[in-house]
Order: C-alpha cells, then sequence, then structure tokens
C-alpha cells in the first residue's frame, strides 16, 4: 500500500523581519544578502510564550480542517524539528495535546533540515506497513530562538514557519510516495551545530556566555557538501525511476540558498519555471521550507492526479536525501 498526501497545510507567523530591518542591527545589506543567499524576508514568531508547538498546532488545526476530519481519527504525529519547544516532552506530544488526538501515538523526528523528508519517509512506512491509516506528518520550527542577531554570518538565513501533510493509504500503487534515498554522514556534524544545551555541555554561565546556545555553521563547508549532494540525490532519484526532466512537474528543494537550488536544477536539465521556490519571503525555515512549497504549490492548484514531484533536501547531521512523490 503506497501513502498519498490527502491534506497539506502551512502556518508562519504575521511578524516579518526583512534584510532593510537587519541592516539597522548588522553589519549587512539587502544586495549582499539577496545576491548570496536569494532572500528578502523572513517570518519571526515574535511572542515569546509561543514556541514551535504553536506553529506545528497550527498547521494541524488546518489539515484537519481542509481534509474534514475530527483530531480522534489521526493514528500518529511526527513532528520533524530542531526548535522544539523543550527537549523533552515532544513538541508532537504538546501538538497531540492542543488538537486532542488521543487516538494517535506522537514523537518528534531530529532530521535538521532533512527533517520534513525523513519524517515523510517515516510515516510512510507506517501506512505501507498497513497498520495505520491516518499519518500527519510535520515539519516546524522557531529558528529565531537559536539565532545570535549579532551574528551576520547565520542570522540573515533563517526564519520561522511550519507546514505539513496528512498520510493516507491510496488507492493504486502508481501514487504516492513511490521512492526515497535519505542519507547522512555525521562527519560533517561539526559545520552545523547547536554546541550546547544537550547532555555533552548543558547550560551554564560558561555555555551561554560563550554564546553556544546558537546555531553555529561554516557556510562555505556546508555549501559545498550541499551543492554536491543535493543535486546528486536528485539526479539518483531520476535514474533509479526513469525520470527525464520533461516528466517532472516539480521540483521542491529545501530553501537555504538560492545558488544551490538552481545548481540542482541545473543539474536535473530542469526549466526554472519548474522549481518550486520560496527562499525569498521566509528564508530557511529548515525542516518547514520543503512542507511550505508544498502547501503553497497545493493552494494554488497546480497539483493534479499524476504529478511528479521530485522533493530533495540538505541539513546538519550531514543529512540530505530525495523523495520522488506521484500526486493524487
Ligand atoms: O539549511 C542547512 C544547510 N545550510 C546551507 O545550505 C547553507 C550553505 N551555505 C551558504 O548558503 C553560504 O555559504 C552562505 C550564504 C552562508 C554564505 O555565503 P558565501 O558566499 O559562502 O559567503 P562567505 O561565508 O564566504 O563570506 C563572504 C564574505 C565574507 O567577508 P570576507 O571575509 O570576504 O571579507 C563574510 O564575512 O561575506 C561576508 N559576509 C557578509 N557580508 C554582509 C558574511 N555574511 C554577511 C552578511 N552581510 N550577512
Amino acid at each position: 500500500m503506497k501513502a498519498v498526501i490527502t491534506s497539506t497545510a502551512k502556518y508562519l507567523p504575521e511578524s516579518i523581519l526583512s534584510n532593510k530591518d537587519l541592516e539597522k542591527i548588522l553589519d549587512t545589506n539587502d544586495e549582499w544578502i539577496r545576491s548570496r543567499t536569494g532572500i528578502g524576508e523572513r517570518r519571526i514568531l515574535k511572542d515569546p510564550d509561543k514556541a514551535t508547538s504553536y506553529l506545528c498546532t497550527g498547521v494541524a488545526q488546518r489539515i484537519l480542517e481542509k481534509r474534514g476530519i475530527t483530531a480522534d481519527e489521526l493514528d500518529l504525529i511526527i513532528v520533524a524539528t530542531m526548535t522544539p519547544d523543550m527537549v523533552f516532552p515532544s513538541t508532537a506530544c504538546l501538538v497531540q495535546k492542543n488538537i486532542q488526538a488521543m487516538n494517535a501515538w506522537a514523537f518528534d523526528l531530529s532530521g535538521a533540515c532533512s527533517g520534513f523528508l525523513y519524517a515523510l519517509n517515516t510515516g510512510a512506512q507506517f501506512i505501507a506497513a498497513g497498520t495505520h491509516k491516518k499519518v500527519l506528518v510535520i515539519g516546524g520550527e522557531k529558528m529565531s530562538s537559536i539565532m545570535d542577531y549579532t551574528d551576520r554570518t547565520t542570522s540573515v538565513l533563517f526564519g520561522d514557519g511550519a507546514a505539513g501533510v496528512l498520510l493516507e493509504p491510496g488507492q493504486d500503487e502508481k501514487h504516492g510516495l513511490i521512492d526515497a534515498r535519505l542519507y547522512s554522514d555525521g562527519r560533517g556534524g561539526d559545520n552545523l551545530c547547536m554546541p550546547a544545551g544537550g547532555s555533552l555541555r548543558p547550560a551554564t554561565h560558561e555555555t551561554i556566555d560563550a554564546k553556544l546556545h546558537y546555531l553555529q555553521q561554516d557556510g562555505p563547508q556546508v555549501f559545498k557538501a550541499a551543492v554536491v549532494a543535493m543535486a546528486e540525490v536528485a539526479a539518483e532519484v531520476m535514474e533509479r525511476n526513469r525520470l527525464t526532466s520533461d516528466d517532472i512537474d516539480f521540483l521542491i528543494p529545501h530553501q537555504a540558498n538560492n545558488r544551490i537550488i538552481q545548481a540542482t536544477a541545473e543539474r536535473m536539465h530542469l526549466d526554472q519555471k519548474k522549481v518550486a521556490k520560496n527562499i525569498e519571503h521566509y528564508g530557511n525555515t529548515s525542516a518547514a521550507t520543503i512542507p511550505i512549497c508544498l502547501a503553497e504549490l497545493d493552494e494554488a492548484g497546480k497539483l493534479h492526479t499524476g504529478s511528479n514531484l521530485i522533493l530533495v533536501s540538505f541539513g546538519a547531521g550531514y543529512t540530505w536525501g530525495s523523495i520522488y512523490l506521484k500526486w493524487q
């Protein structure tokens, strides 16, 4: 039994942080940010009492409403995030409580920017096994909670947001999640991480003074790895499924950098018109970028039965991968 996506939704905070706003607090400028990344603005969840579970709950409620089902029909909730409300309990359990999905079990998945693809493939396995009928998969982040807004090399890149999908059994074997190639390489771990706050370096005055509770990235190293890995894995999935660029309706890439997205599309010989992009408005929302793009294509009525979609990501870990979906 293949898993198909029967509903999508996104939930973005309203507050906008533009490049011009960042110019006022950092030694940066709109031209640099746009030309190096493609980002023009990002959304920020400003309310200090609201976190990732708030955004993910908004996604869950919208998905249930769109699909016309009640929360007690859900079997499983997976939240991909690297900015959970707390280390534990899981953000997925908080969402379960908020929507009262009392027949579902729930867990978080830590795959950084590839978290949504990891979670999508994980959720699809429960459908394929025939043990679950309705699986909610959400990618959500409050990246602003781990940003050092005095560091221009990272804080201009990321934004807050969430989006997700409902997975259900398809009616045939031809549609749904057809193929997935997922990878990790822990040797790249030091190049993109949040050094403290876990069991290795719990919070102390020293870790806070040393700013170890913020995201740290060696941008050029990650760029080099991402540009190769995303292009290669997308091409691999095309070859495995004998897809040519003409067969593909949309490439839905992780939105970290316009130049990485372009390189991936070029390796696939894909027309830019077929590339889903919203990095200009939201920046890098980590696990949420791909489902936000997917929800926006769906909202715009651009997805039809038989549409071939290639999803591709790269993130901390390193983690990367690509999924081939045939829309139903
Ligand atoms: O989502 C998870 C995966 N993450 C990624 O895929 C991100 C991958 N990395 C990137 O996208 C890029 O490496 C960045 C956008 C982060 C940086 O772009 P870059 O072209 O690699 O720039 P760079 O780090 O080599 O920096 C070039 C220059 C430096 O100045 P000097 O040393 O040449 O004088 C930086 O200090 O640009 C400077 N710079 C800035 N200037 C203005 C760095 N950040 C900024 C800034 N505004 N915000």
